[in-house]
């Protein structure tokens, strides 16, 4: 039976053309260090660090390549914030951290971590059951001694997404100290992202899902108002967490002021980076634009062909324009993970289903009790009858 894969919000597949040519090209060709020698190699295997500072920055608005991080994916780069603004314990004041209740772990358990210290104290905003949080409830309570919003994007249990530009500007509009962190690990590569338009000071981000690149390799954006190495102590807020080699300012027993080795010691995923930089540049903006619009049409499909079904409740958004192309099911008297199993074993349909990692979001979407749900996520490659089939599925064993 020939699989069919439905869980690209955990890791989009099959990946973007090329990308496996570019590997081994790498890897044959140009496999160096880069900043740590003067010789062609390293110099060429910096400047794929470039470009891709280049092109991500572009994709997320950036005024400048030198603001993005690379970091190992969204969650490295969460925790080099979270960690990071409250490293200066005497220059990290306010210590009031805001999040949201459809957060994922990446960002939970590095603040947990932060509190249990007593270095934080978080307050958390309550989403409705479809996932949204009104946007009045967040800024309204941010005041002078917030340091840190936390915005999930886009969920990755049901794709909610979040109106993080009406916080943003509401953020500087009012000259809050506070800085917006966006979680855009669901999001980056499927929507339009903006840190300058929608005020964000902290953007997180993976090359493995809508960027369709490997794993292992994603970034952070950071803003002059959390760093700026020539700015007032108030604007050099985010230190660095880790500390190495940078290839320059040797004889400082310090990390270098400079964007962005500043956040990036040791020797970087070049590999990954090459990669990530092929699957960029081989998808378009208007590609990206159609493979939404494709995706979220087979989510309304799935949601006509299986929605009136007795014992299936649909989890999320109620409009699919509201969320990214995912679509979270219950059916009743199923765990979801025997759904899952069910789906791969009887079907060949790969799916995600249990808590994703975010069990605070289920709280919020009332899945908690029920062990979750069952993730369907189509990418660009999905056909309408491999949703049929999908939808076929679920309806057998809901009516068994
Ligand atoms: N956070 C990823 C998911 O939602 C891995 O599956």
């Amino acid at each position: 039976m020939e699989s069919i894969y439905l869980d690209n919000a955990c890791t989009s597949f099959p990946k973007a053309p090329g990308i496996d040519q570019a590997a081994a090209m790498f890897l044959r060709e140009q496999a160096f260090n880069p900043a740590r020698g003067g010789y062609a190699g390293a110099i060429e295997t910096g400047r794929i660090l470039d470009r891709l500072r280049e092109k991500l920055a572009k994709l997320v608005g950036s005024p400048s390549p030198g603001r993005v991080v690379l970091t190992s994916g969204s969650t490295h780069a969460i925790n080099l914030c979270a960690l990071g603004m409250f490293e200066d314990c005497a220059r990290a004041k306010p210590r009031r951290v805001l999040v949201t209740s459809m957060t994922h772990n990446a960002i939970t358990r590095p603040l947990a971590r932060q509190a249990s210290r007593g270095v934080i104290e978080i307050v958390e905003i309550p989403g409705d059951t479809q996932g949204l949080i009104e946007p009045s409830a967040i800024i309204e309570a941010i005041d002078e001694r917030t340091a840190l919003v936390c915005m999930t994007h886009a969920s990755n249990v049901c794709g909610t997404i979040q109106p993080i530009g009406e916080v943003g500007r509401a953020i500087r509009e009012r000259g809050l100290p506070a800085l917006l962190l966006v979680d855009a690990a669901q999001s980056a590569g499927v929507l339009d992202l903006n840190v300058e338009r929608d005020a964000i000071d902290l953007l997180a981000f993976s090359g493995h899902k809508g960027l369709r690149g490997p794993t292992g390799i994603g970034g952070l954006f950071v803003s002059t108002r959390a760093f700026d190495e020539k700015g007032e102590p108030s604007n050099q807020r985010l230190m660095p967490v880790l500390s190495g080699g940078t290839g320059g300012n040797t004889t400082e027993p310090i990390m270098p002021g400079g964007m962005p080795k500043r956040f990036e010691p040791g020797t970087p995923n070049t590999l990954g980076a090459a990669v990530l930089l092929a699957a960029v540049e081989a998808i378009s903006d208007d590609e990206r634009a159609r493979s939404l619009a494709h995706e979220r049409a087979l989510i309304s499909r799935l949601r006509e062909r299986i929605g009136g079904t007795a014992g299936i409740r649909l989890v999320g958004a109620d409009r699919v324009e509201d969320a990214t192309p995912v679509q979270s099911i219950v059916i009743d008297g199923y765990e979801p993970t025997d759904i899952a199993t069910i789906l791969d074993q009887s079907f060949g349909i790969a799916v995600r289903a249990g808590l994703h990692c975010a069990p605070i979001a289920h709280a919020t979407l009332g899945t908690l009790e029920s062990g979750g749900t069952v993730r369907v996520s189509p990418g660009p490659h999905t056909t309408e009858q491999e949703i049929d089939h999908c939808a076929d599925a679920l309806r057998e064993i809901a009516t068994s």
